[in-house]
């Protein structure tokens, strides 16, 4: 490791121009989503940092994964309870980021937080494998714990309370919508000169504009 002299040179020729970029940002996002599932050496492409931050001002930032993408937004899942989930109800607004370094790009995206309408919660929570459902119950995300065996036995409480039957969504589980109102697409270049183009939603529409690297 050396902090101070390792830089990957960011050459592979792609350009982020005003000309061909999409007016629909969402739309913008979708392509470059699908370039980075179509690149072999990019795993778990939809992995994107959440940061949200409540009211005293205190911000935290995690990876989640992103599980849907349409006209209104952004949309992931997590425990309504969890750190995210409480600084959301508090300051109802969150900032993503998504890096995908075999291709040198980034993209940004910031708006306001929602929870997404039950029944599509319930949709996705069905979709889910049983074990990834059953370990819904079972984890009170974020809660400290006296050990992996308490987590062992509550995992196996939950396998028998629901044996047989479908698992239900715990209430306390289910999606958050990102609204956006800014993005920000950044494709690495030569000499630290990366594009970096800028959409902010005024209204319906959506304003473009070129930033300096
Ligand atoms: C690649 C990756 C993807 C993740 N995806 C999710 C996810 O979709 N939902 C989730 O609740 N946690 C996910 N996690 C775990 C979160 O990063 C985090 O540990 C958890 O949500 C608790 O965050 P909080 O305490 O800030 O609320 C993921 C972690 C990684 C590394």
């Amino acid at each position: 490791m050396n902090l101070e002299s390792s830089r990957a040179a960011y050459a592979s020729g792609a350009e982020l121009n005003e000309s061909t970029a999409l007016h629909n940002p969402i739309e913008q996002l979708r392509e470059w989503l699908e370039l980075a599932y179509a690149t072999p050496s990019i795993q778990e492409a939809n992995a994107m940092c959440v940061a949200t931050a409540q009211s005293d001002g205190t911000v935290s930032a995690r990876m989640v994964l992103l599980r849907g993408l349409d006209e209104r937004g952004l949309v992931f899942f997590t425990s309504y309870g969890s750190r995210k989930g409480r600084q959301i109800a508090e300051n109802p607004r969150a900032a993503v980021t998504f890096y995908w370094p075999p291709i040198h790009r980034q993209v940004r995206v910031e708006g306001a937080v929602s929870q997404l309408p039950e029944d599509e919660s319930d949709a996705y929570f069905a979709t889910r494998p049983r074990g990834h459902q059953l370990s819904a119950w079972a984890s009170e995300q974020g809660e400290p714990v006296e050990g992996r065996e308490v987590l062992d036995e509550r995992l196996v409480h939950f396998s028998e309370r629901f044996d047989g039957e479908e698992v239900p969504r715990p209430h306390s589980w289910g999606g958050y919508l990102i609204a956006p109102d800014r993005f920000e697409f950044w494709q690495g270049r030569e000499n630290r000169m990366h594009d970096r183009l800028e959409y902010i939603r005024e209204g319906r529409e959506w304003k473009v504009a070129r930033l300096q690297p």
